[in-house]
């Protein structure tokens, strides 16, 4: 059968991405480190917005993880300061763009005036096309953790009993709480691998892998994934 054209399917509701190869990407070029991560936030910028032409509601990105910290200082210092920049920019034209934020992962490790960005992002969110989640400070199997914990606390405080857990009310203690799971999850560079990303809410996620850089990744890579996507036969464990 003839594959569908574009323009006749739904949009996804929920792309997730792993933004892999800035360092790949710096260092082909003799750059430092950051110069890689400054042309991946860049590269960021083109896909929200081109998300937001397709009509996408939810873009997840993975901005740094629990295991990035083990980095150079100066890397981290790096990556901090570009999201700093990115937020201070973002809050200024959060209208104009129609976009809304959430952050996923443990913020209390970033430094105040990052947290207070976050903070402050999250609570001028009204009016929006596309709500980007940007995974920071987050892992997979510390967000699993922390709804543990939360429930355990809930469990101790008499809200719950044990045996009142489901999925349903485990999905209500993650960071992506109120969130779709995504239909398709990205990671450009070549690896192939979750590296610890979204792993509950990916159950039944179709990944593609990309063999290209992140700061090279454009909106054409963008339909590629999608294309390939749709080519792709969801069954959700049925037949
Ligand atoms: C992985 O590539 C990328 C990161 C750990 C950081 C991602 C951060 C950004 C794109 C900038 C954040 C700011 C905004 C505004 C989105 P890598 O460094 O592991 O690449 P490599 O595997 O080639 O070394």
């Amino acid at each position: 059968m003839a594959h569908p054209e574009k323009q006749d399917l739904p949009p996804l509701q929920h792309i997730a991405i792993i933004m892999d190869g800035n360092g790949r990407w710096a260092k082909q070029r003799g750059l430092p480190r950051t110069a890689g991560h400054a042309a991946g936030a860049e590269s960021f910028r083109r896909i929200a917005n081109y998300c937001r032409t397709l009509g996408v509601k939810y873009l997840t990105v993975y901005a740094f993880s629990t295991e990035n910290w083990k980095r150079s200082q100066e890397e981290v210092a790096g990556i901090m300061r570009l999201l700093r920049r990115y937020l201070e920019e973002a809050l200024q034209d959060m209208e104009k763009n129609r976009v809304c934020f959430r952050f996923f992962g443990d913020l209390s490790r970033l430094s105040p005036e990052l947290q207070k960005l976050c903070r402050d992002a999250e609570n001028r969110s009204e009016e929006y096309d596309v709500q980007v989640n940007f995974c920071l400070n987050y892992g997979g199997r510390d967000e699993l953790v922390h709804a543990a914990k939360s429930f355990a606390a809930d469990v101790a405080a008499g809200k719950y009993r044990a045996e009142d857990l489901t999925e349903e009310l485990l999905a209500t203690y993650l960071y992506s709480k109120d969130v779709p799971d995504p239909e398709l999850i990205i990671r450009p560079s070549g690896e192939q691998r979750t590296s610890n990303f979204l792993l509950w809410q990916s159950a039944y996620s179709e990944y593609v892998f990309m063999n290209v850089l992140w700061p090279d990744f454009a909106p054409e890579h963008l339909d590629q994934a999608i294309a390939e996507y749709h080519r792709r036969n969801r069954r959700f464990g049925g037949v």
